[in-house]
Order: C-alpha cells, then sequence, then structure tokens
C-alpha cells in the first residue's frame, strides 16, 4: 500500500523533463519573427502586437488558433503553418521568459 505514492513520484519526476520547453531552441526559432516582432518581441510597429513578457498561456493558444484558423491573420497563418506543438511550445517559452518592465505616467 505505501509503496505506490513513491512509485507516483518516482515516474512523474522521470517523465517531467520531457515536457519542458527549450528556452534555447525558442531563441533560436524565433529569430523568423523578428522582421515584424523586434529582436525581443517589442515591436516597433504599430500594427505588430509585443510579444516580451507575455504569458506563455497566452502565446501559446495564440499560435495554436492562428494554425487552427480559429483566429485569422494573412501574416501570422503563414508564419504558423510549419511549427509543431514542440516548437510553439518553445517559442512561447522564450517569449514568457523576457522580463518586461511597465512604467505607468505620474
Ligand atoms: C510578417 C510579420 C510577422 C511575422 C514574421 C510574425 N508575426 Fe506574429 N503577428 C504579426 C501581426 C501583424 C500580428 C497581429 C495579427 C492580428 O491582428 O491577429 C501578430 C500576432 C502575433 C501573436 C498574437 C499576439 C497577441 O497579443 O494576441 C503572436 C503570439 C505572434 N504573433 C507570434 C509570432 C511568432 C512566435 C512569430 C515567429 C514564429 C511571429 N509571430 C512572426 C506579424 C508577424
Amino acid at each position: 500500500m505505501c509503496r505506490l505514492p513513491v512509485f507516483l513520484l518516482v515516474s512523474l519526476s522521470v517523465s517531467l523533463p520531457a515536457f519542458a520547453a527549450d528556452i534555447e531552441n525558442g531563441r533560436k526559432l524565433a529569430r523568423q519573427c523578428s522582421v515584424c516582432h523586434g529582436k525581443i518581441g517589442v515591436s516597433k510597429d504599430p500594427e505588430v502586437p509585443n510579444l516580451a513578457g507575455q504569458s506563455a498561456f497566452y502565446l501559446e493558444k495564440s499560435l495554436k488558433d492562428y494554425r487552427s484558423g480559429a483566429r485569422e491573420d494573412r501574416r501570422m497563418t503563414l508564419i504558423v503553418e510549419p511549427l509543431t506543438d514542440e516548437d510553439i511550445g518553445d517559442l512561447a517559452a522564450w517569449f514568457a521568459s523576457i522580463e518586461f518592465t511597465v512604467v505607468a505616467p505620474e
């Protein structure tokens, strides 16, 4: 009886790394995004949103929505088409890891 929880803990810790996003791979994949979203996810084009510091959950959801067609944009649809779930997770982890500071006006 008391062996079960130990077994579960071990199998969890062994399988966790498989789900961990690869931020370094995300940084490499993000080179193709920089022309529009800026080098570190801060855009200079008013039509293009900032990605730096955005939550990984929202980034991942947005990218999957463009890929499925639930959200449409001619530029984004083309970009996400070849991306795998893993690529999307890595890209989301990279942009989410960028520290973004906000200063409200006085
Ligand atoms: C050709 C320009 C262009 C490129 C390249 C590009 N994007 Fe975008 N991206 C846009 C535009 C424009 C929008 C806003 C579209 C809209 O109104 O839905 C956008 C929106 C997004 C959004 C939604 C953000 C939000 O706040 O809702 C995400 C996430 C995103 N892009 C990620 C990426 C990633 C990751 C890459 C690289 C793999 C990339 N984009 C490459 C132009 C681009």
